[in-house]
């Protein structure tokens, strides 16, 4: 059912846990009653210097959640907006048509966390780290 890319990345996720003093964070789902992915990104010099991620949810969701953390790390802000889900998918190489929805979370939360960091950005008068 699952690749052994996905298995490896649920066995063994990358960038997991919270970054207190993140630049950006995004939140896609409700912690309360269902699933949910909440990305934190940190800026340096305009690039994701670092995303990590907290999520409930079923294996794909935390091992596209993690592939999609590998992606990201080291793109610039554009280059982050520009990831796809698409992307994801095509670094996995196959997932169960079921579970394709769950590898949308990833991407959904990085651009929130993105918008999230321009929000701040704009309030702060566009200055940039
Ligand atoms: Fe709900 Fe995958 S995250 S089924």
């Amino acid at each position: 059912m699952y690749t052994d890319t996905i298995i490896e990345h649920f066995v063994n996720p990358r960038n997991l846990g919270e970054l207190p003093d993140a630049d950006g964070i995004g939140q896609m789902g409700d912690p309360s009653c269902g699933d949910f992915i909440r990305g934190y990104i940190k800026v340096k010099d305009g690039k994701l210097e670092k995303v990590n991620f907290l999520v409930q949810g079923c294996p794909a969701a935390i091992a596209t959640a993690s592939i999609m953390t590998e992606l990201a790390c080291g793109k610039t802000i554009t280059e982050g907006l520009a990831l796809t889900d698409e992307d994801v998918l095509d670094a996995i190489g196959i997932l169960p048509e079921e579970k394709v929805h769950c590898s949308n979370l990833g991407t959904s939360a990085l651009h929130l966390a993105i918008e999230d960091y321009l929000r701040r950005l704009w309030k702060r008068g566009g200055r940039n780290r």
